[in-house]
């Protein structure tokens, strides 16, 4: 069985338990894992760094992934007190807690920013790259699992190499994977990509055998998160969503098999993506860093033919389906360096729909993803802004209200900025769709009081509009200094933004 997975012959006496494999990290050391939501990350190392951290070591280690990953690697080393310094993205509880409560030190960064960093030194040295992969090639080349995010660059990059071969992820996902390395400026060139579908690299991470100094088996399964079923609330999002696509075929702003669309992540996100399966439109592809649920629904109902990501992220419910029949997808599907997924350049040539979620959205277009209240990190901005910045149409949706309505999502000043007015084309929520596109602030404050705002805060939304008009009415975009951030503070102070 092993030999299947493990077919270079030097590597074979380099086979060790996890906790053999702990041993190679030292203190203060710079580790980069594989993973991207939940999928494809290493399972069995960390959780026996986890156990040196529980019998008291200091290990302080920097964790950098490709994005969000399961408790194994972020919850067991959060809770042992192992994690000093995490970067780009999370979703775990334990490590929100740490980076909230200031024990773990934490930049929330822009996905695709992360692998230049890498390249460049910005993270200083990485001391070892730790990475999930299903097998490893006669030449030392690494067959990564449900995941690419920054592997191939951390075994680029990295001293030594740790690779878990995990026996439950399906041997099937060798040939799915197209690994495209740029190279660093001034001597960087053009992405040869054109087409969602088309391949321009290798199938494997590239690794000279010597650099990998241990390989543990695992069977441990991706822990991917249940995604909520989906509401009315949802549904009726996709709607508008769907209703305002259909309007843009009819003025031919968009093809009728639409553009390549990227999804964000979260229950919401993964509710109006599959509200397509109910559309009209018929050969639509997908450009995104995560395939979820939603997806394989649209690939499923042939709705969707092709989707490149950088992973596939799976619920619970529908693992062990999804890794025995994959061979369904495997030629509809292709996961990508994040480098590549969420490239600007590439993102920009396709011209991207990009659809992602809003904690916040303020009367003049800007978007709050990331902090509840201003100070509480939720999860971190992911691949948002790279998508949301570069695409041909940029999306984000809400539900008007949060929190049984003591919270409205639509408030005078986001009260932390992720995505600026200028990057955000159009607002939907349950209650229907702002288009901002070429609006000036003061237009945009009502297109999106009118569209977006739930009816029970319309009210209080002009009367601060129009409280600002009075005191600044010759600027472009008035606020009340004092009065902006008052609803966040009466939410603080009394648990309702209602007057
Ligand atoms: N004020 C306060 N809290 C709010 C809120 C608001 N305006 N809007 C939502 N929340 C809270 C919800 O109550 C919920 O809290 P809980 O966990 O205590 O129940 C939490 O935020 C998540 O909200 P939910 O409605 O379940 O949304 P979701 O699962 O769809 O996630 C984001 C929404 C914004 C957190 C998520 O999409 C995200 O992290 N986005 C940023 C990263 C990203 O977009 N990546 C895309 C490319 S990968």
């Amino acid at each position: 069985m092993i030999e299947n997975r493990l077919r270079c012959e030097i590597l074979k006496d380099r086979i060790m338990e996890a906790k053999e494999a702990a041993k190679f990290f030292k203190k203060d050391m710079v580790v980069g894992a594989s993973g991207f939501t939940p999928a494809g990350y290493p399972k069995s190392v960390p959780l026996a760094l986890a156990e040196r951290g529980e019998k008291g070591e200091d290990l302080g280690l920097t964790i950098i992934t490709g994005a969000s990953v399961g408790d194994e690697l972020d919850g067991a080393l959060s809770r042992a007190g192992v994690l000093k310094r995490r970067y780009p993205y999370q979703t775990n509880k334990n490590s929100r807690n740490g980076i909230n409560d200031g024990s773990i030190q934490y930049a929330d960064m822009h996905l695709s920013h992360v692998p230049q960093w890498v390249k460049s030194g910005f993270f200083g040295n990485i001391d070892i790259a730790l990475v999930e992969a299903v097998a490893i090639r006669e030449d030392g080349g690494i067959i990564p699992s449900t995941s690419i995010g920054n592997s191939n660059v951390f075994v680029e990059k990295a001293d030594k190499v740790i690779v878990e071969i995990n026996t439950s992820q399906p041997l099937s996902l060798e040939g799915v994977h197209d690994i495209y390395s740029p190279e660093n400026p001034p001597n960087r060139k053009p992405i040869p990509l054109t087409k969602t579908n088309e391949r321009i690299g290798t199938d494997y991470i590239p690794c000279d055998p010597d650099k990998i100094v241990a390989i543990v088996i695992s069977d441990i399964k991706d822990k991917t998160r249940p995604v909520a079923p989906i509401d009315d609330i949802s549904k009726q999002m996709a709607k508008h969503l769907i209703k305002f696509l259909e309007k843009e075929v009819e003025k031919e702003r968009l093809p009728e098999n639409l553009l390549p669309l990227q999804s964000g992540v979260g229950s919401v996100a993964n509710a109006v993506l599959g509200g397509l399966v109910d559309s009209n439109f018929e050969n639509l592809t997908i450009y995104s860093e995560v395939i979820q649920d939603s997806a394989l629904d649209l690939l499923d109902s042939g709705k969707v033919t092709f989707a490149s990501g950088t992973s596939l992220t799976v619920s619970p419910e529908r693992l062990d389906d999804f890794y025995e029949n994959f061979d369904k997808y495997k030629d509809r599907v292709l996961l990508r360096p994040q480098e590549i997924s969420n490239n600007p350049e590439v993102i920009r040539r396709l011209g991207i729909i990009a659809m992602n979620t809003a904690i916040e959205v303020d009367i003049y277009g800007n978007v709050n993803s990331t902090n509840i209240m201003g100070s509480k990190m939720m999860n971190g901005i992911g691949g948002s802004g790279d998508f949301t910045r570069n695409a041909y149409l940029s999306i984000f949706t809400t539900q008007s209200i949060a929190k049984n309505g003591d919270v409205s999502s639509i408030v005078p000043m986001v009260s932390h900025h992720d995505h600026t007015e200028h990057d955000v084309h159009v607002i939907v929520t349950e209650q229907g769709v702002a288009d901002l596109r070429g609006l000036s602030p003061k237009e945009r404050a009502i297109e999106i009081i009118d569209n977006c705002a739930h009816p029970e805060y319309k009210e209080q939304l002009l009367e601060y509009l129009n409280g600002s008009y009075e005191i600044c009415a010759s600027k472009h975009t008035p606020h009340s200094i004092d009065k902006s951030l008052s609803w966040h503070k009466k939410f603080l102070d009394s648990g309702t933004m209602k007057k």
